[in-house]
This record gives structure tokens, C-alpha cells and sequence, in this order.
């Protein structure tokens, strides 16, 4: 009796077993390879924690940040809203597009904003058309997951498409399996053409240009590279830095010509083993709280300045994750650095003269 009962009951252990090695391995959603992990910075130095709080309940995580002429800050948030603060401190919603997945923005330089839709595609807003798509395909292809934009002098735009395979809400799924499959694209928008510079790209995310526009700076995880527009090297790339310790979210010019880069915490301490194996990354990806579990975004926030160099100035965060986390944008404009985040209700603020 008693041991009918433990051999049924061992065949049914091992029928889960089976079930659950069945689902992770042929019902994974990912197909991983193997990545050096850059573990989850140990160092901390919490001037993050000095920020001052914009529109604070009034914006829902605001992922990217951008100013025009005027000094006006724009930013566009989960509910759709492309929101502005004027100089006198106060927020208004500017324009709405029925979307969660807005994210990179960048002022054009004949007025309006230039909004990375990962749903839609890429768009333009502006005072009086409101917005309209500038580029849905790309390829042959439905453009998904576009995520950071900027123009060029001569008008032609470039913007990332983080993943082909995943979108915005999958976006982990892309880290844990680790192959490239994101893009840098240019769009002219004289010949209504859009081609693909890079191809290969792992999470392409911000786009910035140097001051003298000669180069474009695209980042990807752990790295940002280094492609030439203009001069003897024109056409080719190269590593601009790496080693990053996070990965790259949007990158923005400062006004010296040196580069400020949110730095994702995309892993989480004592659990950095779990990218080392196809076993844990197949496991993870089939339980979305353990993507949640893994996942270091919402845990810190970081940001680094960069030199045309490549080498780090100054960095700064938030290590205990008390005052704000997972900052994927830093802008500098007259002498403040602000922060936008995938997980607050504000815009963060911060003195750069005394921090
Ligand atoms: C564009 O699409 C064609 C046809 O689907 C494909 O052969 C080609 O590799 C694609 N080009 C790039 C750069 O992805
Ligand atoms: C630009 O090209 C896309 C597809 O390539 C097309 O759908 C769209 O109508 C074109 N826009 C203009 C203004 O010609
Ligand atoms: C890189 O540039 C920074 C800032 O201009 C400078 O302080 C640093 O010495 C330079 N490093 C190298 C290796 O050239």
C-alpha cells in the first residue's frame, strides 16, 4: 500500500518535472546565447538622492526628456501625453497620441518634436498638425520598437530600433537572449527614404550627435559605438566606449561637447549567474516574475558623463534606489542635469554646480 503510494507519488514528481522541463525548453520565448555580464555596479555615491522632484504625480514615467529653443522641457509619458514645463515652472498636456510605447523625443529644427512611438513607428507632433507617422516600415518590414531619435543638420534623421524580435513589453526577453537584434536607420525625409546604417545592434537604444555633428553616438548594451558622418572616416564605425557598468538607455549632447548616459542596471547582485546559463535564462523567461525578480532596472539609477574621449567624467546615482530608479534619460541644460525614468511619476532635477 505505502509503496504504491510512493510510486505513484514519484511518478507524478516526475511528471512535473518533465511538463516544466517540456515548457521551458520548447515553449521558451527566447532562443539565448551565452553574454558577459557586466554585474551590477557594488560602488555608490547616492548623489541621485539630491534630485528635486518636477511635476511629481503629474507624469507617469517619463522616459525621455528634451528641451527647444525657448527653454521649454518636453517629455512623453505612459498615458500618451507629451507634456510640457514652461520656463515659469508650470506643466501643461501639450499633445496626445493614443499610445503606452512613447519613448526617445527630440525637438526638430523647423519646430515641433520628433517622438519615438515603439507601437506606431516613428512620428512627428507639432503645434498645429498634431501628429502624423513619418515612418512605419522600414525594410518591407512593420517598424516596431523605435526608441531613440535625433536630427542632423542636413534634416535627415536617425532613430534606433531597439528589437526587431521584441517589443516594449518583452524588452527583457531581448537582454536575456542576447543576440542583436536591433538596428540604427536613417530617414531623409526629402526622398521620404529610410535606410538601415547598422544592422546587428544588441537593445540599440539613445542616439546623439557630437557637437560638430562629424559623428553619431549609438548605444548598446554594455557599449556605445561610434559611426562617422562626416570626414575621412565617414561611413565606418567604430567602439566610442565600453565596459559601461549598465546598459546604455538614451544618450544626450551637453553643451562641452562631452555625452551624459543613463545606465540601465539590467541585472540584479547575486543573481548575475542566472545570464550565464541557457538553463536559468530559458527558466526565467518562461515567469515573468522572475524576469522581475532579475531584472535591476527598478532597484538603482545611474548616469554617467562621457568625454569625446570615451572616458567616464563624472557619474552619478541613486544606489540604494530611495529617491529614484531605472533613470533612462540625463539632459544637461543651463547647468542642471534632468532625469527621465521608466519608473516615476516626475521628472528629476539635479544641481549639476553642486553635486
Ligand atoms: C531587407 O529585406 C530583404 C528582403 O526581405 C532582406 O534580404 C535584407 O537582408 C534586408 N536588409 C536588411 C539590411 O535587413
Ligand atoms: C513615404 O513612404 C511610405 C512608404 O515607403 C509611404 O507609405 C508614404 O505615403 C510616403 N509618404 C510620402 C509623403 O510620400
Ligand atoms: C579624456 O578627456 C578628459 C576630459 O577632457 C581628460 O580629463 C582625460 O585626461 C582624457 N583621457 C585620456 C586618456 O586622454
Amino acid at each position: 500500500m505505502a509503496s504504491n503510494l510512493i510510486r505513484a507519488s514519484s511518478s507524478l514528481v516526475l511528471a512535473v518535472l518533465v511538463a516544466l522541463i517540456v515548457q521551458i525548453f520548447y515553449f521558451s520565448p527566447i532562443d539565448p546565447v551565452l553574454l558577459d555580464i557586466k554585474p551590477a555596479s557594488s560602488t555608490k555615491d547616492n548623489q541621485l538622492q539630491n534630485i528635486i522632484k518636477l511635476g511629481e504625480g503629474f507624469l507617469n514615467e517619463p522616459e525621455d526628456v528634451c528641451v527647444d529653443k525657448e527653454g521649454t522641457l518636453y517629455t512623453a509619458t505612459r498615458d500618451g501625453w507629451i507634456k510640457r514645463c514652461r520656463r515659469n515652472g508650470n506643466w501643461e498636456n501639450w499633445k496626445h497620441i493614443d499610445s503606452y510605447t512613447l519613448l526617445g523625443i527630440t525637438t526638430a529644427k523647423k519646430g515641433g518634436l520628433i517622438v519615438c512611438d515603439s507601437t506606431k513607428g516613428l512620428l512627428k507632433v507639432t503645434e498645429e498638425d498634431g501628429f502624423t507617422v513619418l515612418v512605419s516600415q522600414v525594410n518591407g518590414s512593420q517598424l516596431r520598437f523605435a526608441d531613440d531619435v535625433i536630427e542632423a543638420w542636413d534634416g535627415n534623421i536617425y532613430f534606433s530600433v531597439l528589437s526587431t524580435k521584441f517589443d516594449l513589453d518583452n524588452v527583457y526577453l531581448d537582454v536575456l537572449e542576447a543576440r542583436p537584434h536591433g538596428q540604427l536607420v536613417k530617414y531623409n525625409p526629402t526622398s521620404n527614404e529610410t535606410v538601415i546604417v547598422l544592422d546587428n545592434v544588441a537593445c540599440a537604444n539613445g542616439v546623439a550627435l557630437s557637437k560638430d555633428e562629424d559623428y553619431l553616438v549609438l548605444c548598446e548594451t554594455w557599449k556605445c559605438m561610434r559611426h562617422w558622418l562626416k570626414g575621412a572616416n565617414k561611413g565606418t564605425t567604430d567602439i566610442f566606449i565600453e565596459n559601461l557598468p549598465g546598459g546604455p538607455d538614451n544618450i544626450n549632447l551637453a553643451p562641452d561637447g562631452s555625452f551624459w548616459i543613463a545606465l540601465v542596471q539590467l541585472t540584479s547582485e547575486r543573481l548575475e549567474f542566472v545570464h550565464k546559463y541557457k538553463i536559468t535564462k530559458h527558466l526565467v523567461a518562461s515567469f515573468p516574475r522572475l524576469i522581475n525578480l532579475v531584472n535591476g532596472a527598478k532597484k538603482k539609477a545611474m548616469v554617467v558623463n562621457v568625454a569625446t574621449n570615451g572616458t567616464i567624467i563624472r557619474k552619478f546615482d541613486d544606489g540604494d534606489g530611495k529617491v529614484i530608479t531605472f533613470v533612462t534619460s540625463a539632459l544637461e541644460f543651463e547647468d542642471h542635469l534632468y532625469l527621465g525614468s521608466l519608473n516615476s511619476n516626475f521628472v528629476g532635477k539635479l544641481p549639476l554646480h553642486s553635486a
